[in-house]
């Protein structure tokens, strides 16, 4: 294999976003529109995205944290329930089941693409277990069928899905609630921000009215719901908006870089990519491997991370499992381990992706990776 012999010279991101002309010209029309809250912009970036999710209401939030917290609350989630989710995400989607006064369940993850394992979900079902909270880790779908099955309202994590399909269905309008990320880093961005999907008129109208509290435009004023202040700025829509319509053009980058990793990894004994279900659409929001010291990487995942720093390639960890984490150790000191989401968490490791990389940026990364695998392996 063609290794080249020199370090990048300069620092490569791990995620840098993909902006140009078409976002910053879209930002200065609502700059000079006057409209800097909510309006005309966030209402078409709902419908876009209603359009693409092939839903009936897509609700603009002011971040996916947000779409989760209150698609919990409009569902009644309150003190004294269950919820279940996965220990393998950004503690956000564990937090807000806190914020709404319930006590998340972690339930252990599949191995080979460290979704939650609807079998360990089913052990969890008890009398106080009020929703499950599926995450399409890396932009794989989570198993949702024996979900559904289980008979409890399902809200999804799709920070990282807005392009993923489960067995031929886009994922938006498969479950009560299926809440988007507009993050900086998300395949479609805002900077910040996110959408709740849903089909149903009792979700979106609760979630609708949770999300700001209403001003009446008169001296007097009344509220019905005590609200949050969770509505999406004009400005940060009209980031996502030239996102959205680019899509297509960004998927066919980031299955070339997925591509370029698939090849190189291969022939890197121990490094190894988490499973694709050939059955689903995958995102490609993160490219994880494994990094497994006794199956030939010779070193361990900090190690790997480490050498590429070195190297000057920037890297991440998604995720460190949530239930290990202090605010969780302290909150649930008698939590049950996972095994295999522990295992996971120090072996996991995502390289960089990103539709601001070249192919050339990508190879270098692949170049690194290399170098370092001949090193730690030899
Ligand atoms: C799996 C997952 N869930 C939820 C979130 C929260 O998203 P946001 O930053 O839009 O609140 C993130 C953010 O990175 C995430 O990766």
């Amino acid at each position: 294999m063609a290794e080249t012999t020199q370090r990048r010279a300069t620092f490569l991101g791990f995620q840098p976003p993909a902006i140009d002309d078409e976002e910053i010209d879209e930002v200065v029309a609502t700059l000079r529109s006057g409209w800097l809250t909510s309006g005309p912009k966030s209402r078409e970036l709902e419908a876009a995205f209603k359009e693409y999710l092939g839903v009936e209401h897509a609700i603009a939030v002011s971040s996916c944290t947000a779409a989760l917290h209150l698609s919990l609350v409009a569902l009644g989630v309150g003190p004294g329930d269950e919820v279940i989710t996965s220990p393998i995400t950004w503690p956000a989607t564990a937090n807000v089941i806190v914020h709404a006064g319930a006590t998340p369940v972690f339930a252990d993850v599949r191995p080979g693409d460290l979704t939650v394992d609807p079998e360990r979900v089913a052990e969890l079902v008890g009398p106080r277990t009020k929703a499950i909270v599926p995450v399409h880790f890396a932009g794989a779908a989570a198993d949702l069928d024996p979900l559904h099955a289980l008979g409890l309202p399902v809200v999804e994590d799709a920070a990282h899905a807005v392009e993923t399909a489960y067995r031929g269905r886009k994922v938006g309008g498969l479950s009560e609630a299926t809440c988007f990320s507009l993050y900086a880093t998300k395949n479609v961005s805002g900077g910040e921000g996110g959408i709740i999907a849903t089909n149903s008129a009792a979700v979106a109208a609760a979630a609708d009215a949770l999300r700001v509290m209403r001003r009446g435009h008169g001296s007097l004023y009344d509220i019905e719901t005590t609200g949050f202040k969770a509505n999406l700025s004009d400005v940060l829509a009209s980031i996502a908006l030239p996102q959205l319509r680019k899509i297509g053009r960004h998927r066919v980058i980031r299955e070339r870089h997925v591509a370029a990793y698939d090849a190189a990894v291969a022939g890197l004994a121990g490094v190894t990519p988490l499973e694709r279900d050939p059955r689903d659409t995958h995102a490609h929001h993160l490219y994880v491997v494994r990094v497994d010291p006794a199956a030939g990487a010779g070193a361990t995942r900090d190690e790997y991370q480490r050498a590429l720093t070195e190297e000057n390639i920037g890297t991440s960890i998604h995720f460190l499992p949530v239930h290990r984490l202090t605010a969780y150790r302290r909150l649930l000191p008698d939590h049950p381990p996972l095994p295999v989401a522990e295992q996971a968490g120090d072996e996991i490791l995502s390289l960089p992706l990103s539709v601001a990389h070249s192919d050339a940026d990508i190879a270098d990364a692949i170049a690194a990776l290399q170098r370092v695998h001949a090193r730690f392996s030899r």
